[in-house]
């Protein structure tokens, strides 16, 4: 089966211009390349939702020359694509906090999340300064100030406070460059995930190993707590 929701994690991209002898910034910028060919494979595949792990809030404390640079890259390639986003009837989404971004940035993306709103056949979510215990925070906080009776509160009502409101959680979580960890990503929604790990780095992570992925993905059980007998007998 086709996961409904693909999220991954595009690491190693410093990692692999080292290793080439080249600076960090021609690494983002193959990663970029390497983004581009995923999501349309996603699109031609059917895969409904992509969540794309582009900048953590984390990530903010990292050099502010390769910050600008990644910043740079980001409005270059949205700019670029929104054509291609609009002709392959994507939406763009962003997961995080847009208003902590330069304001160069928050203006494009607006732009492009607005241009695509209507596009109906993949949404592609760019986790942008994202974290995922802050977002269960500002859910926390949300709900607070609504002063919601703390007994009503279900798992939906609080999934509908997150980014990824309306959206099925991930069925899949992929991490390139190695790294057997989530570093802050979809902490609440990667409940029932499955993970997929390879040492690849993002840049050399291509469409046809996307598939492989999906392959492997496709032998897993997925129970939910269950056993196997009761999912024999569709229960
Ligand atoms: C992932 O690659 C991209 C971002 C986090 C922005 P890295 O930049 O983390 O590459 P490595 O992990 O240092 O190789
Ligand atoms: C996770 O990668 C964030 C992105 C891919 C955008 P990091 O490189 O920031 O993760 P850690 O620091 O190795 O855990
Ligand atoms: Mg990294």
């Amino acid at each position: 089966m086709l996961p409904r929701h693909i999220a991954v994690i595009m690491d190693g991209n410093g990692r692999w211009a080292r290793q080439r002898g080249l600076p960090r910034s021609e690494g983002h910028k193959a990663g970029t390349e390497a983004a581009r060919a995923v999501v349309t494979r996603c699109r031609e595949l059917g895969v409904r939702h992509l969540t794309l792990y582009t900048l953590s809030r984390e990530n903010l404390s990292r050099p502010a020359e390769e910050l600008s640079y990644l910043f740079d890259l980001l409005v270059r390639f949205l700019k670029k694509e929104t054509r291609l986003l609009l002709e392959q009837d994507i939406r763009l989404k962003i997961l995080g906090e847009v208003e902590g971004l330069p304001f160069g940035v928050r203006q494009v993306v607006r732009s492009v999340v607005e241009k695509t709103k209507d596009c109906g056949s993949m949404t592609l979510n760019l986790a942008l300064n994202y974290g995922g215990r802050d977002e269960i925070l500002r859910a926390c906080r949300t709900l607070l100030a609504k002063g919601l009776d703390p007994a009503v509160l279900t798992e939906e009502a609080f999934a509908a406070e997150l980014y990824t409101s309306g959206q099925p959680d991930p069925d899949l979580i992929i991490r390139t460059s190695g790294e057997l960890r989530l570093s802050n990503y979809l902490l609440f929604q990667a409940a029932y995930a499955e993970f997929y790990f390879t040492d690849l780095y993002w840049p050399d992570f291509s469409p046809a190993e996307l598939d492989k992925a999906l392959e492997d993905y496709a032998h897993r059980q997925r129970r939910f707590g269950k056993t196997g007998d009761q999912l024999t007998a569709g229960e």
